[in-house]
Formats: structure tokens, sequence, C-alpha cells
């Protein structure tokens, strides 16, 4: 692979940046000083190095994002969007190199948002059949009594769909707590608590199958996957 290519393809550098960076005489391959673009390296053995800081090129790139109020989920590209996407709180590398956000939170939703370029990991994670297990943080507008409590776990009907048995963990005033939800259909938490007479007032994504939001993570935030939330996903 071009070294140009590696360096961009490493997320830390654009393909203008890296060919800058390479033309510096601040990249070392294997500890040797390399001042042209279109060298080829062995992405899989090479040691490169911007200064001091390891440079690591990964066939998938994957990254966490606490998610604001007031973005939607969807790439740039998406011509049926309007107004701002999430895409835009991130380096524009991202959408060069084709990352998306995994599923979607609705515009006031808040929270965990993969952003990946694995599509085919998306898409699994992403797929019915594997009821990956989501988490979120709610705070509603009418106490969950014991009667809408037993309904929303259980599962209730509407016109498209049936929902499928979940967990809700109360706080005790009953107007907040945590739900953890196996599908992702449109307004699904919304929808729910709305059928049993309540209204979602607040609501943050909290976990995604293995993965946790980061405490750490101001909203509006992102940050790369460490190793083992990678190993984790790609076990599923
Ligand atoms: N359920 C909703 O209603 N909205 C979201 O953004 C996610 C789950």
């Amino acid at each position: 692979m071009r070294l140009d290519k590696y360096l961009s393809g490493s997320g830390m550098f654009s393909r203008s940046e890296a060919g800058r960076a390479i033309r510096s005489g601040r990249i070392t391959v294997n500890g040797e000083v390399v001042k042209s673009p279109s060298v080829h390296i062995d992405e899989n053995t090479a040691s490169v190095k911007y200064g001091d800081e390891a440079v690591v090129w990964t066939k998938y790139k994957y990254a966490m994002l606490n998610k604001p109020e007031g973005y939607i989920s969807a790439t740039d590209t998406d011509p049926s969007d309007t107004g701002r996407t999430v895409m835009s709180l991130l380096p524009p590398e991202f959408t060069r190199l084709g990352m998306f956000p995994c599923g979607r939170l609705d515009i006031d939703t808040v929270g965990l948002l993969l952003i990946t370029d694995n599509g085919p990991l998306a898409h699994e994670l992403l797929s019915p059949k594997h009821h990956v297990e989501k988490t979120y943080r709610f705070r509603c507008s009418v106490p969950v009594g014991d009667e809408m409590h037993e309904r929303l776990e259980s599962g209730i009907e509407f016109s498209d769909f049936t929902s499928k048995p979940c967990r809700v963990v109360l706080d005790p005033d009953g107007l907040s707590g945590e739900i953890s939800v196996t599908e992702g259909k449109f307004h699904q938490v919304k929808r729910m608590f709305h059928a049993v007479g309540s209204e979602i007032v607040f609501l943050e994504r909290i976990r995604f199958g293995p993965l946790e939001l980061d405490n750490s993570l101001p909203r509006g935030e992102w940050r790369w996957l460490t190793e083992a939330e990678i190993a984790a996903l790609n076990s599923l």
C-alpha cells in the first residue's frame, strides 16, 4: 500500500496532510525517514511513526460518539436529510474514509452512537435476527405504575408491530430509569411509553450490545474504540 494511503487510512491525517507530513521528514518507516508519498509499504508489518507517535493503519475504523441533541444520525451524503448530521461533529476524514453512524438515534435522543466503516458488522449489529440489546436511560412525564410497567415489559401491540418483551428498571420516583430493548423500530421507546399513557421527555442511549457509553466523554465528543471494545463487538 502507498505510504500516503496508509497514513490517511489511519484516520490521523487527511490525504493532503499525509503528503505534507511525509515531505516534512517526520514520518519514519521501520526507523528510516521516508520522504516519498508513493513508496509502497506492507501495511501488516511496517512500523510507521510520526515523530514519536505510532501511526496504525487498520482495515476498519471504529469510534464512539456521545451524540448531543439537535443532530441527525445520517451521513452528509444522504440527500433526504436537511440540517446538521452527526458526521459534522467528527473530523472530515471520517466521511472520506466511508464511516457512517451504525443505526439511528432520534434528533433529540443523546448518547452512544457507534461510527464505523465496517458495513458487514453494522449490518449484523442492526439486523433484527441478532437481537442486539440497546439500553436507554429515560425520563418520562407520568410515573410508570405497576400495570404500565408490566405492559411495557411484556410487549405492546402496535398497528405495524408488537414490541418484544423487554426490561424496564425504574428509579424510586417511577419517572426515570433504564429500558433495554432488542429491537430498533422507529421511535420505538417513545411509542411504547406513549402507548401506556406517559411521554418520554429525555432519552439517552447508554449501552449498545457490548459497548458502554464512556462517561468521561463529553456530549458532542468522540473517541476511537479500544482494542477490547472492538474485539467484543466482533465476537457477537
Ligand atoms: N427509541 C426512540 O424512541 N428513539 C430513539 O432515538 C431510540 C430508541
